[in-house]
């Protein structure tokens, strides 16, 4: 390695260090906007199923999962990522989640940094993984490069992140995104999994999202504000008195919320799945989010919180969520998902409105 790679090397390892510990810091989460407490689920005396009949499995990107939850990317490529990731993928294959990996944005120019997956699909081959890249990278990769992301990861799909306000405010980023709708088509057309875009915790909007119809994506996950905020990050990786973290702290509030993510995405009537995260924070948040229109729920902090305690700290927050999320789905007398997301199983709290209202 030259003395400038081994720079790059030591930036990206302090960076992804900042971000392990910064998104476990309070002040970066955006709680004062997250309104998945604006929405109840209506209780039901007299559900007529007994708990054993709550079937909260579901299909997508070509398999089952045994509750429709699954880990947001976090992490991937550094030293700190290989305990986290592998403490994730051992308790995701005993619990059959979905995970996914962090930016595999380093194995595009070293590939030694995909020995992680070997080590991983060693202890868990069964994991289902999902692969993930930028797509201020992507504008710039052949697609057979990131065919080679997903086939080192022996991946089940691929998130492609979009993050425009964590670029503006990285002091490393990168905020190259002309182009990318192209580029995004160009690899669902292209590479050999389905292709899953996400933010990272800002949300999108209706016209965004009538942008990315019928180009080919599998699902979008809304990721919107109210949990973790990469503006709120990435300022309080500079100095008090820099640009950035001046700038970022008037942005600390951007972004649209998981559940007004969610019903953009609605009300466009996508030809992809809904998926939602951004501050879910218990299989209750989980199952509000399904009865309003997702097919998946995504969490990222709370995971990573019990992640870095270990296996035995992670399997029992995801088993709690598990059943919260049955318990849900009891009380509303919801036997399986698609009960959950018909019928009148929730209301917004102040508003006391109904689902047709909502879309
Ligand atoms: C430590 C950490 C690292 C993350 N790295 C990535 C990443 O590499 N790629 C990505 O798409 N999202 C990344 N995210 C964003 C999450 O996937 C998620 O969209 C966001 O944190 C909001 O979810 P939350 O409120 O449950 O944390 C990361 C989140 C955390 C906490």
């Amino acid at each position: 390695m030259n003395t400038l790679d081994r720079e790059e090397s030591e930036k990206f390892e302090l960076r992804k260090q900042d971000h392990i510990k910064l998104s476990l810091d309070p002040r970066t989460e955006a709680r004062e906007f997250n309104d998945l407490d604006q929405i109840d689920l209506i209780h039901d005396a007299l559900p007529e199923i007994n708990f054993d009949q709550v079937n909260p499995t579901v299909k997508t990107l070509g398999t089952e999962l045994s509750v429709p939850m699954f880990v947001s990317s976090m992490t991937a490529g550094h030293s700190g990522s290989i305990n986290i990731n592998e403490v994730l993928a051992t308790v995701c294959s005993r619990r059959n989640w979905l995970m996914g990996v962090g930016s595999q944005r380093r194995e595009l120019h070293d590939i030694s940094a995909q020995s992680e997956w070997k080590r991983i699909r060693k202890i868990a081959p069964k994991v289902k993984l999902v692969g993930n890249i930028g797509i201020s990278q992507l504008v710039i990769s052949n697609m057979t490069d990131i065919q080679r992301l997903v086939d080192g990861l022996e991946a089940t799909a691929v998130f492609v992140h979009t993050n425009p306000l964590q670029e503006c405010f990285q002091p490393e980023g990168t905020p190259r995104f002309a182009d990318g709708i192209r580029a995004l088509e160009k690899l669902c057309r292209e590479v050999r999994v389905p292709v899953i875009l996400k933010e990272v915790g800002c949300g999108f909007s209706v016209s965004t999202l009538k942008k990315i119809k019928n180009i080919g994506l599998t699902a979008v996950d809304v990721a919107g504000r109210g949990g973790t905020h990469w503006g709120r990050i990435e300022g309080y990786r500079s100095q008090s008195n820099s640009l950035l973290y001046q700038a970022a702290q008037t942005f600390k509030d951007w972004g649209i919320s998981t559940v007004e993510s969610l019903r953009n995405g609605k009300a466009v009537n996508p030809d992809y799945e809904l998926w939602a995260s951004g501050g879910v924070r218990s299989g209750l948040d989980a199952a509000k989010l399904v009865a309003i229109g997702a097919n998946l729920v995504g969490m990222a902090r709370p995971i990573l919180e019990s992640a870095v305690e270990g296996e035995i700290s992670l399997d029992k927050k995801m088993q709690r969520f598990e059943y919260e999320f049955k318990v849900a789905m009891m009380c509303t007398g919801a036997k399986t998902l698609a009960d959950l997301q018909t019928g009148e199983r929730w209301k917004l709290k102040k508003i006391n409105s109904t689902f047709e209202d909502f879309i």
